[in-house]
């Protein structure tokens, strides 16, 4: 497989040619420690092509992203997912459209509504008592949606979730064809999904448009991610990169771009081995959390991440990361109730017989009763974009029932947003709020 990006920057080093163009640094740091970096760090110069119009270097890797996925066509995106989740959405709905969406979604695309005056319709996701979460969402609950929503523009899930657990893409994808409506999936955790043992990438399994952080599973550096579009859409790369072009920046880092397009070689080349092995190890790493009394949160989930239930041990979840990180493991994340541990084929052994060895450590106590609250959806009487904008005085959840809130809040579990702009705080979000250590609330004044 070809580094066209990363092969372009290396002859631009050998050919020492003067720098005067941007940044700042000419390639030349200042301090040592990331002066040799530097030299990879240049602008969209002749010769560099151009992220949002490419025709050379970029292009030829962006080709070489989508031939490995499979995909009709990949665009890069050196604003995280979160660029490509703006452009995917501005790419489906026109501003005062609706979206069909799962509640687990992030934050992301929430201001992404508030941006593009985007209406959500929500569906709620399963939510599963024994493990206080709440994350797939059923092909039901979508076709439902698309019943009750019939201009709907679009469907949009999240899977995986944070936590790991999985939606059936393929089943979801199966009655959007149906019913013609588009499938965005944010698929931000799960860019590796193509190079697991099964593949279960969401442009296999019949998504339109989906995103993937390609920076949180896969050696790259932070802010690179992809944006696939499936060969069966219309939707075209010119289109892609216009409405990438209204939100991301004129300077994307092309040492981001530079590890994407070394990704490249690095899918090619080892990850379907890599990630064969990684499933193995977090199988394994299962077995001896079981022996402590885990169990998997799900059966549908992301199987290269570990994900503890701390109350299935008598621990809270931050309880659990506080031992763990006595034995030098920090976990991506702790809620009150979940650990989750993100592995990679770059961990090395020392990291995996660590998490053994903190596991084996665990003293197990009796389990902490489930007494999270299952979560309801409040109403919204307003848009997320007029909440969002609108005048807000900052009050204490105590005095909050019956205000709109003018933001979001987000806490796991449940797993999903508690509250979003444009939604009247109720007794039940008040309680969960309370219960996510959160007391205060911008709402609208
Ligand atoms: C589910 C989900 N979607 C989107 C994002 C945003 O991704 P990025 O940080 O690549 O912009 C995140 C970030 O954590 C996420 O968890």
């Amino acid at each position: 497989m070809n580094t066209p990006i990363y092969d372009y920057l290396n002859n631009l080093i050998d050919d020492d040619i003067s720098r005067l163009y941007m940044p700042g640094h000419k390639g030349n740091h200042p301090y040592d420690y990331i002066r040799d970096m530097s030299k990879y760090d240049i602008t969209e110069m002749t010769g560099a092509d151009s992220l949002y119009e490419p025709d050379g270097i970029i292009l030829q890797s962006e080709e070489n992203t989508a031939a490995l996925y499979g995909a009709g066509h990949t665009s890069f995106s050196a604003g995280g997912s979160t660029l490509c989740i703006q452009t995917m959405l501005s790419l489906v709905a026109s501003p005062k459209d609706t979206v069909i969406v799962a509640r687990n979604a992030h934050m992301a695309f929430i201001n992404a509504c508030a941006l593009l005056e985007i209406t959500p319709y929500w569906v709620k996701p399963n939510y599963n008592d024994n493990f206080g979460v709440s994350g797939e969402v059923t092909v039901k609950s979508i076709e439902n949606a698309i019943k009750a929503m019939p201009n709907a523009k679009a469907v949009y899930i999240t899977s995986p979730d944070y936590l790991g657990c999985m939606s059936d893409v393929l089943s979801i994808a199966k009655v959007c064809k149906k019913y013609n409506k588009p499938l965005v999936v944010d698929n931000a955790h799960g860019a590796h999904l193509k190079f697991t043992q099964t593949d279960c990438h969401p442009i296999t399994l019949g998504a339109t448009i989906c995103c993937d952080s390609a920076h949180k599973t896969l050696p790259v550096f932070t802010g690179g991610a992809y944006l696939h579009v499936s060969n069966d859409s219309k939707i075209t790369k010119h289109e892609v990169k216009t409405k990438m072009s209204l939100f991301g920046s004129t300077s994307p880092s092309y040492l981001i771009l530079m590890s994407l397009d070394l990704n490249n070689k690095y899918l090619f080349e080892s990850a379907k081995a890599d990630f064969a092995k990684l499933q193995d190890t977090v199988k394994q790493l299962y077995e001896i959390a079981h022996e402590k009394g885990f169990e998997p949160i799900s059966p549908n989930r992301d199987l290269t991440k570990l994900t503890l239930d701390a109350y299935k041990v008598g621990m809270t979840g931050e309880e659990l990361a506080v031992h763990l990180r006595e034995h030098k493991v920090e976990c991506e994340y702790a809620s009150t109730r979940h650990v989750v541990l993100m592995l990679s084929p770059q961990n090395s052994k020392l990291d995996i017989d660590r998490i053994k060895s903190a596991i084996a450590k665990i003293t197990k106590k009796e389990p902490i009763v489930n007494k999270d609250i299952s979560f309801e959806l409040p109403q919204a009487i307003m848009s997320v974009r007029q909440a969002v904008f609108s005048k807000k005085e900052l009050i204490s959840i105590d005095n909050a029932v019956g205000k709109v809130s003018a933001e979001t809040k987000i806490k796991c579990p449940p797993g999903v947003p508690i509250i979003i702009a444009g939604e009247v705080i109720d007794t039940y979000a008040q309680k969960l709020l309370k219960k996510s250590s959160i007391f205060l609330i911008n709402v609208v004044k």
